[in-house]
């Protein structure tokens, strides 16, 4: 034989011999549980490493997926991602290999699934897909496409004063009951998107039911996603739905779509991570949040937003609980901050039977600037000052404390009053297109 032929047999059979290495079983080591302090598991025995996925045994047999959030020298802090059940002491802990990864593909569109990527609903499996990491991707901040297309989102106090981008990121931001909800259903309904990614996390499970009823039309529901962890989920299942919800929404955007992506609530996200950390001892600093809660929030929200790609967006509002409507409230100080905007609900409105009850004043965009023509900003501001100007007398006004004459600038205000206001409200089941919304407040300055 010559001197290549019997090389090359060699190679072919080191390969082979290389091949059927990866079907031996390879020992695995395990380790032990030892203790179950509320929802958070002890385990010895074994090398385990922040973020992994384990599998912990169960007296019937079968293994629960759980996640290590934290060590203690040699012990292991782990949670469970569903309920716990059958766990006892001594049972076999065994570590998985890699991130966790969902397999992703067009057949989600139009269905309800869980953290996991489960189907929630009645459908059939999903088969096959690509497979990819819950982990963030790296967008370069100087690279993202900037914001500089209005999005109509079909709500006329928004398309008209508080104007949103593509590829923006806004909160919307209230007390409990004060409409949240609603108006992210109205937008839900009224928004022109190629997918619609709704995560609906930590909130009353009655209400994913509701949700879709009430907001997807037929053709809507064919090109959402909804993606469920309703509060009596795990903390960790809640976090899992959280980044899923963005990972899909990602995953769509990267293939050149236009993608709305709606979460309700953000500030249930804080709170799982506050449990959790909680439950691992860090220390609360604000109102009961750790930390490590305001250093999540800002890696969750920079996912969103526009990549480098000239095609695709990804818009994404989030509401945000102002716990008794406390605007200064940590979780929902520090995602105005880093936000591209906020909405804000005020509970007076909302009394007073005025929806949506956007606080106009105390609400911006922006991106606003950036997304639409200078006339447009002008007349918007114009707008503004007039309704600051008529709060500051609307106190007076029943008490016939206000004398017409005296200031032209709040005369103005008093006689525009129910103009601005008209304008403000809607029907949860109207919409009003952008041009509309733009028409409309350019012809309530020219009647001046
Ligand atoms: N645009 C609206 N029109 C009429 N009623 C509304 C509107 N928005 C909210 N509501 C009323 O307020 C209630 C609570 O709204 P919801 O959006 O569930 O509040 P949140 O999500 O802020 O807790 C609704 O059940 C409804 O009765
Ligand atoms: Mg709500």
């Amino acid at each position: 034989m010559s001197q290549s032929g019997m090389n090359s047999q060699l190679t072919d059979r080191l390969n082979d011999a290389i091949a059927s290495l990866d079907s031996v079983p390879v020992a695995r080591v395990t380790g032990r549980l030892v203790k179950v302090n509320g929802l958070m598991l002890q385990a010895v025995g074994c090398r385990f490493k922040l973020e992994q996925r384990c599998l912990v045994e169960t007296a019937e047999g079968d293994m629960i997926e759980a996640q290590v959030v934290g060590f203690d020298h040699t012990i292991a802090y782990l949670m469970p991602i569903r309920r716990l059940g059958g766990l006892f002491a001594g049972a076999k802990v065994v570590p998985l290999d890699g991130d966790s990864t969902v397999l992703l593909s067009h057949q989600w569109l139009g269905r309800v699934v869980n953290g996991l990527g489960e189907p929630f609903d009645d459908g059939p499996a999903f088969k096959g897909g690509d497979r990819v990491s819950l982990e963030p991707k790296q967008i370069n901040p100087l690279k993202r496409r900037p914001v500089d297309t209005p999005l109509d989102v079909g709500v006329r106090a928004i398309n008209g004063l508080l104007t949103v981008g593509k590829g923006q990121r806004i909160g919307l931001m209230a007390g409990s009951g004060v409409g949240k909800s609603v108006l992210m259903g109205m937008i839900t309904q009224n928004t022109e998107a190629d997918v619609i990614v709704v995560g609906l996390i930590g909130e009353r499970g009655r209400e994913v039911r509701e949700f879709v009823e009430r907001n997807l039309s037929p053709e809507a529901r064919k090109k959402a996603i909804m993606i469920v962890a309703p509060a009596d989920e795990s903390p960790l299942m809640r976090l899992r739905a959280t980044l899923l919800c963005h990972r899909v929404a990602e995953y769509f955007r990267d293939q050149g779509k236009d993608v709305l992506l709606l979460m309700d609530s953000l500030t249930r996200y804080a709170m799982a991570q506050r449990e959790i950390a909680l439950s691992l001892g860090e220390p609360p600093a604000s109102r009961g949040y750790p930390p490590s809660v305001f250093s999540i929030l800002p890696q969750l929200l920079e996912r969103a937003g526009n990549s480098e790609n000239q095609h695709g967006s990804l818009t994404a509002i989030y509401t945000v609980l102002a716990e008794g409507d406390d605007q200064q409230d940590p979780v929902v100080d520090s995602a105005r901050a880093i936000l591209d905007g906020h909405v804000v609900l005020s509970r007076q409105l909302a009394e007073q039977g005025h929806y949506p009850a956007i606080d106009i004043n105390a609400s911006i965009s922006r991106c606003m600037s950036a997304c639409t023509q200078e006339v447009h900003t002008t007349v918007s501001n114009q707008f503004r000052q007039l309704y600051s100007n008529y709060l500051q007398v609307k106190e007076l006004l029943p008490l016939g404390g206000y004398q017409p004459g005296q200031d032209p600038e709040l005369d103005k205000a008093v006689q525009m009053y129910p103009l601005l206001k008209a304008y403000l409200q809607q029907p949860a089941n109207q919409a009003v297109d952008y041009r509309t919304s733009l028409t409309e407040l350019a012809q309530m300055f020219q009647s001046l």
